[in-house]
């Protein structure tokens, strides 16, 4: 896929699934802002990235509006303008309900959801003008209910939903579709591994959850993430594209 000289934000690629897809978006030939929660997180992934000329950091807390119009706001003035938006930031963490805390809550609503939706916002009117489009990273626990990640799921369904609303308000000028990941081997699912009593038994469980047997590569999704967001799809919008072994497809 060409994406020559495209303007791409991917949130949340200072490190995993959006650093992947930073990176494969870079190898296309699109200009990229890097992102990540702090000046240094977003400078260290552009340390990795070191080959790369066409790429700018654009950090910014996403559980803020104030964060996410600047993260926004770095990337187009860097690029004049902006073609594509992937909103991949995200926190996730498995908790009995009886555990789930305001903190917690208010933590995954923020980044998630909120985050999400601010920065869709403040991305729209240099989409709009580009007849751009934005890619969300829900998750597959947005597509169906996952017991002990309760919070989580209800974010990632808000994802989904809020992505098909966002989709039929704004087109025919921008398109909007999500990606949903099964299990990706990142920090996200190691740290919470290492939090269980038993992690390799952890491993375990999340590799037989999905029919195919395995834990998913990062450019797994990101190739997804390509493809949503190319020309080849541009009859799509307002779909849920999953990548997740077969998780999704039933008992
Ligand atoms: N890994 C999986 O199994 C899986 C499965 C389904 C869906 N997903 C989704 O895929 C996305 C990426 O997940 P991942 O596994 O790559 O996660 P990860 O390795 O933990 O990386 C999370 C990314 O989000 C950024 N982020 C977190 N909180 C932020 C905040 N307040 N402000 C700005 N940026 C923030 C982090 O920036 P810093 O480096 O600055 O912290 C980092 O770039 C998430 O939306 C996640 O829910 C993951």
């Amino acid at each position: 896929m060409d994406f020559t000289d495209k303007r791409v934000l991917v949130t949340g690629s200072s490190r995993g699934i959006g650093f992947e897809i930073a990176k494969m978006f870079l190898d296309a030939g699109a200009r990229v802002a890097i992102h990540g929660s702090t000046e240094q997180s977003a400078g260290a992934a552009m340390e990795r990235l070191g080959d790369y000329d066409h790429k700018v950091a654009a950090p910014g807390d996403i559980g803020t509006v104030a964060g996410c119009e600047s993260a926004v706001e770095t990337a187009i003035e860097a690029f004049g303008g902006l073609d594509i938006l992937v909103n991949c930031a995200g926190v996730g963490e498995g908790r009995p309900i009886a555990d789930c805390d305001e903190a917690m809550w208010d933590a995954h609503c923020d980044v998630n959801l909120k985050g999400l939706f601010f920065c869709c916002r403040a991305a729209l009117p240099e989409l709009k003008k580009s007849n751009g489009n934005i890619v969300n990273i829900a998750s597959d626990a947005g597509l169906m209910g996952v017991p002990g990640i309760t919070v989580y799921c209800g974010t990632k369904g808000g994802v989904v939903n809020m992505s098909r609303a966002m989709a039929l308000e704004i087109a025919p000028d921008v398109r909007v579709n999500c990606v949903c990941p099964g299990y990706v081997d990142t920090d996200m699912i190691r740290i919470s591994a290492k939090k269980k009593p038993d992690p390799e038994a952890y491993w375990q469980k999340m590799i037989d959850y999905a029919p195919l047997k395995r834990i998913a590569s990062t450019d797994e999704i990101a190739h997804g993430v390509l493809y949503l967001a190319s020309a080849h799809a541009r009859f799509i919008t307002g779909t849920s594209l999953a990548i997740d072994g077969g998780s999704t497809a039933g008992k």
